[in-house]
């Protein structure tokens, strides 16, 4: 699929789960309190605080909660996800694979959390992301890696089913264009799902605006076939299991 098609396709997506987002995006919440814990050992100074790809706002409210005399510009290209955000809170509608608006300057925070694997060059952007920033000033990133989701890429192999879900980035990758002075923390953690079973799960993609693919709509004998090779556990209910990555950049 043409980059042009397929950034259409997921802003059609996020832009149509905008309005109930809040309601299912437990795990996304889950990592923006994490990165809010990093943020309060971190002396950040003086300059503007970014979040990219901010959606509906939960990390840039969650981080004003904290740092009460902060506003958080928030930037995204679905219209209908920034329309969620608080009123009077600073928004910019603008598409990242494009780099960033021309009118941030002075940020000595840019934070971004399940937004990087949705861009074109997640590796180049970052660094792009990084040289804006002033100098002393911090970059966080929270992101699915692809380590993610054992459990459907082991049903889709037992099946001869294709995966269907995204390809997340390799943490090494994203390190690559950063040198180690620069580096201040990269961690992984595991974050596990469940369901009764894998139609609740793919509907779960669904409800956050996560379901773009780049391959075939799965035919309903394919779907009761993974059913009942994804491995269950006692309760035959099934598992999602997520590798994400927090990593922290410093520009010295
Ligand atoms: C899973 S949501 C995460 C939203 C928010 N950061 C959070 O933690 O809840 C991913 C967000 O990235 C945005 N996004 C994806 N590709 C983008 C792009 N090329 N430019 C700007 N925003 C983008 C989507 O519109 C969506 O709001």
């Amino acid at each position: 699929m043409q980059n042009k098609i397929w950034n259409e396709t997921v802003k059609k997506n996020f832009n149509n789960a905008a309005a109930n987002y809040l309601g299912y995006s437990n795990i996304q919440r889950h990592f923006a309190e994490k990165i809010v814990s990093f943020l309060k050992e971190l002396n950040i100074q003086k300059g503007e605080w970014i979040d990219l790809g901010s959606g509906t706002g939960l990390l840039a409210d969650e981080i004003e909660k904290e740092f009460s005399t902060k506003k958080i510009t928030r930037i995204d290209f679905s219209k209908k996800m920034l329309l969620q955000n608080r009123e009077y809170s600073k928004k910019i509608l603008w598409d990242l694979n494009n780099g960033l608006p021309p009118k941030i300057r002075n940020c000595s925070l840019m934070t971004s959390n399940f937004c990087i694997h949705w861009l074109n060059n997640p590796q180049k952007i970052i660094r792009d992301w990084f040289n804006k920033l002033q100098s002393g000033g911090y970059l966080i990133i929270a992101y699915p890696t692809i380590n993610s989701f054992p459990e459907w890429k082991q049903t889709c192999k037992e099946t001869n089913i294709e995966y269907s879900g995204l390809t997340f980035p390799l943490s090494r990758e994203i390190l690559k264009n950063f040198t180690s002075e620069e580096i201040l923390f990269s961690n992984k953690y595991l974050y596990v799902e469940n369901f009764p079973d894998i139609y609740k799960l793919l509907r779960s993609i669904v409800n956050v605006g996560a379901q773009s693919t780049k391959c075939k709509r799965k035919k309903v004998f394919e779907l009761k076939k993974m059913q009942k090779y994804w491995p269950k556990r006692d309760t035959n209910s099934v598992n999602l299991t997520w590798e994400i990555n927090i990593q922290i950049f410093k520009k010295l």
